[in-house]
């Protein structure tokens, strides 16, 4: 095997060991430099009717074939957060992706309400059932899928940590005017992306480059 070139220029860098970190500074170190990472807007039910919608960026497609997508829903002082309650309840979310028209609207979402109360309507944003398994999306965002809960995985600290909330995709749903058969027009789509803190960015800056044989 042959070694990889040295270029010769290295920059100066700070070393972080995790043992020596507290919770907060690696989250910080590490969302700050994963980015930028797609938001996943959540809505779901609970048994007892009760509508949420959260946004969520430890989110991702993780498998194409069935389509699969997680979120990541982290620990909280008054019990589980809503988006993980309902979909233990019901097995059911939508995902509603994030643009430029809707991003106010999903920050609004985040706010910390009492379990009942619908961020729909703190937000502005319409609720209407998916057509395929009737779980609520937002009626305003370019695109949303409906998706089925497929596991739930545990991971982090015994007492902290995440739970993954991984389904299934039932159904797309996608603005006619951004759809070129099952290519999306990034342009039109708008799509924002979640980086540290209160920082996002817009994919406007878009450019390809054509990958070796
Ligand atoms: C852009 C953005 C991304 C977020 N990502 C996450 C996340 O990945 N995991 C998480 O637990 N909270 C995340 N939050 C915070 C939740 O949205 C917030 O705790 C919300 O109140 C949870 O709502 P719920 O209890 O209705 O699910 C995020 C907030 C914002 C604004």
């Amino acid at each position: 095997m042959t070694e990889p070139e040295a270029s010769g220029v290295t920059e100066p860098k700070t070393t972080f060991n995790v043992a020596d970190l507290s919770p907060v500074e690696g989250y910080k170190l590490g969302s700050g430099l994963v980015v930028p990472r797609p938001i996943g807007w959540i809505g779901t039910r609970g048994t007892d009717g009760s509508e949420n919608l959260a946004p969520y960026s430890f989110f991702n497609m993780v498998s194409g074939d069935p389509p699969t997508f997680l979120y990541s829903p982290g620990p909280n002082p008054d019990g589980p957060k809503g988006s993980l309650r309902n979909a233990e309840e019901t097995r059911l979310f939508s995902i509603n992706i994030v643009t430029a028209e809707t991003v106010e609207a999903m920050n609004a979402t985040a706010a910390t309400v009492p379990h009942g109360e619908s961020e729909f309507g703190l937000a502005g944003v319409t609720s209407i059932p998916g057509p395929a398994t009737g779980v609520p999306t937002v009626a305003e965002a370019t695109a949303t899928i409906e998706c089925r809960v497929t596991q739930f995985v545990k991971v982090g600290r015994e007492g902290g940590g995440n739970v993954l909330v991984i389904g299934e995709a039932v159904a797309f749903h996608v603005a006619d005017r951004i759809l070129d058969g099952t290519r999306v027009d990034q342009a039109g789509l708008r799509a924002v992306g979640r980086h540290v803190g209160n920082t996002y960015s817009n994919a406007t800056d878009l450019f390809d480059i054509v990958r070796p044989a």
